[in-house]
């Protein structure tokens, strides 16, 4: 098992461990028995991960001695809101639970955040434990305490940044994780290498088809990279001031690619395309080379996500849900752009025009 430690101030009161391995349950099981006592485990999950994982991991707690319930929500996006909130927590009190109460998020993003979430106003803030069980969760939404529900308007308009007490990824979930599942992650993955890391890059373009196939190996050695990548991001910014913004490369427009789609295109997918619109962006503006931007496009592609924007999402719809976003954001879009793979930056002025010319090259 691979232990990274996430410093957040100088003192290390606020730090934590993320631990990465394969079929870690037992040793996790242990570790949180040592190192975070509490009176009641919880373990949120949907419905999906329960039926596999949930009550396994809850019946191996208790025979470890802990006193742990499972607490299900329905799977998918569409339970991430204030309602599940409002729920879990009248569950949590009729279960006793109280400040020393420990949540287990079980699950992908959508668990991890509203759990995260949940934990960050109970009773004033309790400490939760990530347990990410996809490979976005495991790269990315597991590692960094953004925590946040959505409301009718948009994703993740209520949030908090609330720090977990630990993250323990376990690879063995991924083996159960359905292909676009995987495939979503592989974005994100991708991502890490354009933002930071030439040889992550590099070791994708060079051994995609083991990492489409799951090889154990590899995967250790992506996911914990990638963690190390973040954690060392959000060391630095963990309120997204500044730098953690070059985690959102490719987000911008995808945001607005998978919006307008109706929700047809995935989270990955949206940010696979939105990756290819901000490196051609980059190239059309002088930054980065075009034989760079082909190989960010080539990269996608390999890792079998899209390339080209439908025929039926105009260009002019996609922009006018970016300067929707803009005005919600103090008039500020803050685009990720790339000089070469590794070295990204912010630049906050980009005219409608550009980016409509970049859409409109990607459509099919
Ligand atoms: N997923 C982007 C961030 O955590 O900042």
């Amino acid at each position: 098992m691979k232990t990274l430690k996430v410093h957040l101030d100088k003192k290390a009161v606020l730090s934590h461990e993320i631990r990465i391995g394969r079929s870690i349950r037992d040793r996790m099981i242990l570790l949180i028995a040592k190192n975070h006592p509490a009176p009641l485990y919880a373990v949120v999950t949907d419905s999906n991960v329960n039926r596999l994982y949930g009550r396994t991991l809850a019946d191996a707690m208790i025979q470890a001695g802990l006193n742990t319930s499972v607490l299900e929500i329905p799977a998918g996006e569409s339970a991430k809101n204030m309602a599940t909130v409002l729920s879990l927590a009248t569950r949590l009190l009729e279960q006793g639970a109280d400040r020393q109460t420990l949540l287990i998020a079980l699950g992908g993003g959508v668990v991890g955040d509203l759990t995260g979430f949940l934990a960050a106003i109970f009773m004033r803030q309790v400490g939760y434990i990530q347990l990410p069980t996809t490979l976005v969760g495991q790269v990315d939404s597991a590692v960094g305490g953004k925590t946040a529900v959505d409301l009718p308007q948009g994703k993740n308009l209520l949030g908090a940044f609330h720090q977990p007490r630990a993250v323990f990824a376990d690879l063995q979930f991924l083996d159960t994780l359905p292909e676009r599942e995987f495939v979503n992650g592989l974005a994100e993955i991708i991502k890490y290498g354009i933002i930071e890391d030439e040889k992550l890059f590099g070791l994708l373009e060079n051994n995609m088809d083991a990492v489409l196939r799951r090889d154990p190996a590899l995967l250790l050695k992506i996911v914990e990279t990638c963690c190390r990548i973040k954690k060392s991001i959000v060391e630095i910014d963990e309120r997204e001031q500044g730098l953690r913004r070059i985690l959102n490369f490719g987000h911008t427009l995808g945001h607005a690619l998978e919006a307008e789609s109706g929700y047809r295109l995935s989270h990955g997918e949206g940010v696979a395309l939105g990756m290819i619109a901000a490196a051609n962006l980059s190239s059309a503006l002088g930054y980065l080379a075009a034989d760079e931007a082909g190989r960010i496009g080539r990269l996608v592609a390999q890792a079998g996500l899209p390339t080209r924007i439908d025929a039926d999402l105009r260009p002019e719809a996609v922009l006018g849900r970016l300067k929707a976003d803009k005005k919600k954001k103090d008039g500020a879009l803050h685009f990720v752009l790339v000089k070469k793979i590794g070295m990204p930056f912010v630049n906050g002025g980009i005219g409608d025009d550009k980016i409509g010319s970049v859409l409109e090259g990607m459509r099919a």
